[in-house]
């Protein structure tokens, strides 16, 4: 019922040559599959976006920003508009990324504002929560993993939220190479899929998918997509390389 989804943060990486060759070579070895029996999206660094859009043109595969200032213009210098992704023709973008949390310190308040402006923008979000180490060894996972979809949700109809995808990313697991256990994830997902239920309904908890991300390579994402909350699962690191990004696409389907 819920398509397999794949989608690749490329991060802080990649120049025009390179996230151009990327792209084609991730559409070429996914022609067959991509938009049909999974849904693909990358997301580039802002700056190739353009470039990006136009070498998957003639694709099925949809392209993400990986982050959204919640103004529409005005004086916000170094921000991007979610009117600026929709017109150069971005499908998705990221919000709450792990990084953006607890590197740059963006809190659940403004990760709200952003994902509400993305969908009143027309955008899918990409609602990413997750636990510290500290946290999931204090055991608070679900604590905080609740927190943060109430939070990064409030105010949001069920109509709405429709729009988005949620990514369960343990920081502890995002580029440690230190991946959940299945068990782990499976548990985390089933857990965020009762929240949703309980903060909206089952009809919408059971449509929404849910990606798992932290250290997914080739190797371990058949298993990871084998549970059965997990709908897809966002790469960092394994997405940079066409051939391992592929082979995770196939896994999923
Ligand atoms: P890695 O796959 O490099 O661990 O990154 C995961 C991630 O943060 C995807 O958004």
């Amino acid at each position: 019922m819920r398509k397999p989804f794949v989608a690749g943060n490329w991060k802080m990486n990649t120049d025009t040559h390179a996230s151009v060759d990327l792209s084609k070579r991730i559409a070429i070895g996914s022609s067959e599959v991509a938009g049909h029996s999974v849904t693909v999206a990358v997301c580039p660094p802002f700056t190739y976006l353009q470039s990006v859009i136009k070498a998957l043109s003639a694709s099925h595969i949809a392209v993400g920003a990986q982050d959204v200032y919640f103004e529409s213009n005005g004086a916000f210098t170094g921000e991007i508009s979610t009117s600026m992704l929709k017109d150069i023709g971005c499908t998705y973008v990221l919000c709450g990324h792990s990084e953006r949390r607890h590197v740059i310190g963006e809190t659940d308040e403004l990760i709200n504002k952003k994902a509400a402006a993305a969908i009143a923008g027309g955008l899918l979000p990409i609602l990413c929560v997750g636990e510290l180490l500290t946290e999931r060894d204090a055991g608070q996972t679900e604590q905080v993993v609740s927190r943060q979809l109430k939070k990064g949700l409030s105010g949001l109809s069920a109509e709405k939220v429709s729009a988005v995808t949620i990514a369960y990313e343990p920081v502890w697991a995002i580029g440690t190479g230190r991946t959940a256990t299945p068990q782990q994830v499976q548990e985390a997902h089933n857990f965020i899929r009762k929240q949703l239920a309980q903060m909206y309904d089952d009809m919408l908890a059971e449509e929404t998918r849910i990606l798992y991300g932290g250290s997914v390579k080739p190797a371990n994402a058949e298993n990871l997509m084998n549970q059965d909350d997990v709908d897809g699962l966002l790469v960092g690191g394994a997405s940079l390389n066409a051939d391992d990004f592929l082979a995770i696409i196939r896994a999923a389907i």
